[in-house]
Formats: structure tokens, sequence, C-alpha cells
């Protein structure tokens, strides 16, 4: 069993330019009222949740853009659906009229959703899945050095290093808000078992690679995540590098 690093959050929040938190939703919570997601959601995202074919799909996708709109307003000081988003060119959705940096992931039972003041951010979890061919979507999406560091990777051991490494790129895309136009090969990332969770190479540019933490999460035993903050001071005085907070949207509702 591995340690929960999931805080209860406080009524308070504040968000310190030199900080990023990534909040932990659980998504599978059950029925949710028409009543409530015309109260709580905008008519765009009332719409797409009216489009899912299965009710279960529904509910995790209001609840994660609940808690999104509810997480995001605790720092702006507004209420939840005050807020209004667009996307950019890329597809990233951005606030309209705030300066905060944000990202969203889901998969299964688990939304996170990662903020910052300045430093643009990206998240991914993925629900750790054994029945897929691990060997050809590597091939396929890995770059030539991360490939060769996941087939060293005795059998045991290549499910979790697929998934560091897929959910490390996702979170670094996300965050540079390029989506696959930044091509998957224009980086490496670490993904072997228990070492750390490092942008190793940034290509054709090697210094964009040291301006980047990423930081492995660990949301539950089934899953893997990962955020990838913007980091334009890597070597900051002491105490004023980036902190992480991880905090449980969950133990907070009443
Ligand atoms: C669009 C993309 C973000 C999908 O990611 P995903 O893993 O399927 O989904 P996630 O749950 O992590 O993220 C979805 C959320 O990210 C946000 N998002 C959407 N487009 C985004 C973009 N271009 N950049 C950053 N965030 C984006 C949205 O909030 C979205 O939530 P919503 O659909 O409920 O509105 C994108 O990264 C993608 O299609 N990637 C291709 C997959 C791939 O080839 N990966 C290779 C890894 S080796």
């Amino acid at each position: 069993m591995q340690k929960d690093d999931w805080m209860t959050p406080p009524n308070i929040l504040v968000l310190q330019p030199n900080q990023v938190h990534v909040w932990r939703v659980f998504l599978d919570r059950g029925p949710v009222s028409a009543q409530w997601i015309e109260s709580t959601l905008s008519a765009e995202e009332a719409e797409r949740a009216a489009r899912f074919h299965f009710d279960r799909d529904r509910q995790r996708f209001v609840i994660a853009h609940a808690a999104l709109r509810d997480i995001l307003s605790r720092y702006l000081g507004c209420r939840p659906k005050a807020l209004t988003f667009s996307v950019n060119s890329y597809g990233k959705p951005e606030l309209t009229n705030h300066e905060l940096e944000f990202n969203l992931s889901h998969s299964g039972d688990y939304a996170l959703i990662a903020a910052a003041r300045g430093h643009k951010v990206g998240v991914d979890v993925e629900h750790i899945r054994m029945d897929k061919d691990l060997e050809s979507i590597a091939n396929r999406f890995f770059s030539p050095s991360e490939l060769s560091e996941f087939m060293a990777l005795p059998p045991e051991r290549k499910a979790v290093g697929f998934f560091n490494c897929w959910t490390r790129k996702e979170a670094y895309i996300k965050a540079q808000g390029l989506g696959l136009s930044l091509s998957l090969d224009s980086f490496d990332v670490s993904l072997t078992p228990n070492e750390p969770a490092i942008l190793r190479t940034t290509r054709p540019n090697p210094a964009e690679s040291v301006r980047w933490a990423l930081r492995l999460l660990v949301v539950h035993s089934d899953y893997i995540a990962a955020v990838a903050v913007e980091d334009a001071t890597p070597s900051p005085p002491e105490g004023q590098g980036l902190e992480f907070r991880l905090w449980d949207w969950d133990r907070q509702i009443k």
C-alpha cells in the first residue's frame, strides 16, 4: 500500500506563484439530476453531458466539470457558474478574463485538476489496463530512446513503465497547449518504475527540458498519473522553488 499524499484542503485557498496545486476528484458518485446539471454547468457543458450514451459516463463528466468550476472559483473568489472558458487554437481550455492556469484529466473513477499562477501546467491520469498490446502501442507513440528503455524492462514492470511514459508525455503536451502539433518524438521522458519523473531531452532546443518539472502522482494503485509544470527558474534561491500541494476534493464535501 502506497502512502496517500492527498490532503484535506483548507477553507481559504491560497495559490502562491511558486506553487502547483493538484486536486484528486472521485467521480463515481451515482446519478446526478438534470436540475443539478442545469444549476452547475454552462449550457455548452450540459449539452456535451447530454451526448454521452451511458449514464455513468455522463455522471463522471458532470462531476469532473462541476469540480473544475468549484475549484477554480474558489481561487478566483467568484461563483462557479460565473466562470467562462475558451479554447486555444490547439483545443486547450483556458479561463476567459483570468490569468490562472489549469488543466483537467479524467480516466475511469478519477479526475485530476492542476492549477498554477504564471506556470503552464498539464496533467494526465490513466487507468492501468493490461489488456492492450502495450509493445505495439509503445512502438507507435514512444521516442526511440523511450522505446529502448521500455523494451529493456522485465515483463512484470512493463505496464507501469508504459503508463509512466504515456502520462508524462501527455502531461507535457497538455501543459504546452500545442496539441499533437508538438511531435511525440521531439522529447524524451523517463519511464522506469521507481525512478524520478524527468523530462530528459527536448529537440530541437535542449534548453527547453531544463525549464520543466515533471512529477508522478499516486492517485490509486490501479491508476498512474503525472503533472508537468513550466518552471522558468529551475535553480531558484533556497526555499523559493516549485512546491506541489495535493488536495483531495472529496474530503471537504459536507
Ligand atoms: C485532447 C487530449 C488532451 C486528450 O487527452 P486524454 O488523455 O484523452 O484525456 P484527458 O482526460 O487527459 O484530458 C481531457 C481534458 O483535457 C483538456 N483538454 C482538451 N484538449 C486539450 C489540449 N489540446 N491541451 C490540453 N488540455 C486539453 C480538457 O479539459 C479535457 O476535458 P474534457 O474533454 O472533459 O473537456 C490530447 O492530449 C490527445 O488527444 N492526445 C492524444 C493521445 C496520444 O497520442 N498520446 C500519446 C502519449 S504517448
